[in-house]
């Protein structure tokens, strides 16, 4: 429901934490920067209330920089698979963050949910596609493996992030791996504080790919942009952070 000020309050049957209960100690007008989809609002408008619009533009530059760097500058190997679907996987990594966030009540979790499953699937093929595409292009030009730090950071992303979505998928469709609904429920707060230490790791590692010889030589993608882009994503998804979603 929407008071007078435009910001949504809670209606009886809302709940941000995951056991449906209403929260007692939340203020009426919600926590400082926390966003709140409004009841007939389309789910869509998550992506941008509130920072949100700060963080796609983030993403947007982010896509921008890596695939114009790949076209413009590069000849266009197998290599160049890697880039281009690192920083687009990225950028949809960021829409399933931003279309979840806002949602509060039973009915408008259950769709985010949905959306969110389906973005994390089209994200982790994304990556996959750009892990895949490096690793064969190593096997064919027998190049090193551990090489700089980009390849440690990229190595220890691509396994978090395989497990974050394993999790989240297990939790998600059989939670009686997790010995029930219930007990399934209890550790999406974990689910989601990884979540949100992993995008920091994700955006460190694009940072480090700068610092790569193939990009330092040949791509120029510029260290202080993707500090500006990592920091705009900061802004625009921490706020929206939602406390008591975590457990806190
Ligand atoms: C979050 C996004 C990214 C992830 C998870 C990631 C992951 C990886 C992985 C797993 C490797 C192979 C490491 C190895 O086998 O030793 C790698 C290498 C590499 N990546 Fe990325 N990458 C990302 C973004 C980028 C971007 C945006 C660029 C270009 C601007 C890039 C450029 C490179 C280069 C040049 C290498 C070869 C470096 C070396 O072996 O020392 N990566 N990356």
């Amino acid at each position: 429901m929407a008071s007078a000020t435009g910001i949504p309050q809670h209606s009886p049957v809302d709940s941000d934490n995951d056991n449906g209960q209403q929260d007692d100690l939340e203020p009426l007008l919600g926590h400082p920067g926390d966003v709140s989809q409004r009841d007939n609002a389309p789910i869509i408008k998550n992506l941008v209330i509130g920072t949100g619009v700060i963080a796609e533009i983030g993403g947007i530059l982010l896509v921008a920089s890596v695939w114009a760097a790949v076209f413009l500058n590069g000849p266009l190997i197998l290599f160049s698979v890697h880039p281009l679907a690192q920083s687009l996987g990225l950028l949809v990594l960021i829409q399933s963050i931003l279309v979840l966030q806002p949602t509060h009540t039973g009915a408008q979790k259950q769709v985010g949910q949905k959306i969110h499953a389906g973005l994390n699937f089209l994200g982790i093929v994304t990556f996959g596609v750009g892990v895949i595409s490096i690793e064969v292009n190593k096997s064919i030009n027998n190049g090193p493996h551990f090489h700089s730090v980009h390849a440690y950071l990229g190595v220890i992303a691509s396994f978090w992030l395989l497990a974050q979505y394993l999790v989240g998928f297990t939790m998600f469709a059989v939670p009686k791996l997790y010995g029930g609904e219930a007990q399934a429920k209890s550790i999406w707060k974990y689910h989601r504080s990884s979540g949100y230490v992993l995008l920091l790791f994700l955006a460190a590692t694009v940072a480090s790919a700068t610092q790569t010889d193939y990009n330092l030589d040949v791509l120029g993608v510029k260290l202080w942009a993707t500090i500006v882009i990592s920091l705009l994503i900061v802004v625009g998804v921490y706020p929206r952070i939602k406390k008591q979603k975590l457990g806190f």
